[in-house]
């Protein structure tokens, strides 16, 4: 309490001094208190290759191709990691195995991505053809394809066995893309 009242007069006088003519200097201000943290600021959070995202309800049809356009660009994200220790004459298998097992994720989704109005006809961008919806036995027959290479590429657990079964798995992804999926531009 005395600290509180002597600091009121303090400020008093100093407004006083202030209206005495002259102004008065601003007081200086106190050396700021850096307190050093004592916890250490949390880990990042991993932002690498993911498993495939629940697609929402094809009720709004231009959000659900994007869905699916996202989860296909998250599947080339897994496969990138792979591709890099596939040409690394000592893959990191540690990076390798969560690749591979998403890869085997998306394989057994996708073939739930393509419900009917999610094609070209519908007005929005897309790379999916339309023979998807008109030969879809040979294009589950790719997605089947993909899943049987992928859950060989999972069970690799040494670098020469991911070598041998990763080019496989690549040409799964090609076999279909190569019959219905649109290139848009030369990637
Ligand atoms: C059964 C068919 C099929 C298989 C198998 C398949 N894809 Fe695709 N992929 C498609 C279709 C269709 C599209 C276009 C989707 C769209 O635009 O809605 C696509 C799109 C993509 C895209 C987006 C292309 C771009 O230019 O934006 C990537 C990346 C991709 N696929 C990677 C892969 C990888 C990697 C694999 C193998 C691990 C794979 N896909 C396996 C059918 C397939």
């Amino acid at each position: 309490m005395k600290a509180i009242l002597f600091a009121a007069a303090a400020a008093t006088a100093l407004a006083l001094a202030a209206c005495g003519g002259e102004p008065a200097a601003p007081p200086e201000l106190p050396e700021p208190v850096v307190e050093t943290p004592v916890t250490p600021p949390p880990a990042p959070v991993a932002t690498g290759p993911t498993a495939p995202a629940a697609m929402p309800e094809p009720t709004d049809v231009a959000a659900y191709m994007n869905a699916r356009h996202e989860n296909y660009e998250a599947l080339g994200a897994n496969m990138k990691v792979l591709q890099d220790n596939f040409r690394s004459d000592t893959p990191d298998m540690a990076a390798v195995a969560p690749a591979a097992a998403n890869v085997k994720l998306f394989a057994d989704a996708m073939g739930a991505w393509f419900p009917a109005g999610t094609g070209p006809d519908s007005g929005n961008e897309t790379e999916a053809k339309a023979n998807i919806w008109t030969d879809r036995a040979t294009f589950d027959a790719a997605v089947t394809k993909l899943q049987t290479e992928s859950v060989k590429l999972a069970a690799a657990t040494d670098a020469a066995a991911f070598k041998a079964q990763f080019p496989a798995t690549g040409g799964s992804c090609k076999n279909c893309h190569d019959t219905f999926r649109e290139e848009q531009d030369d990637k």
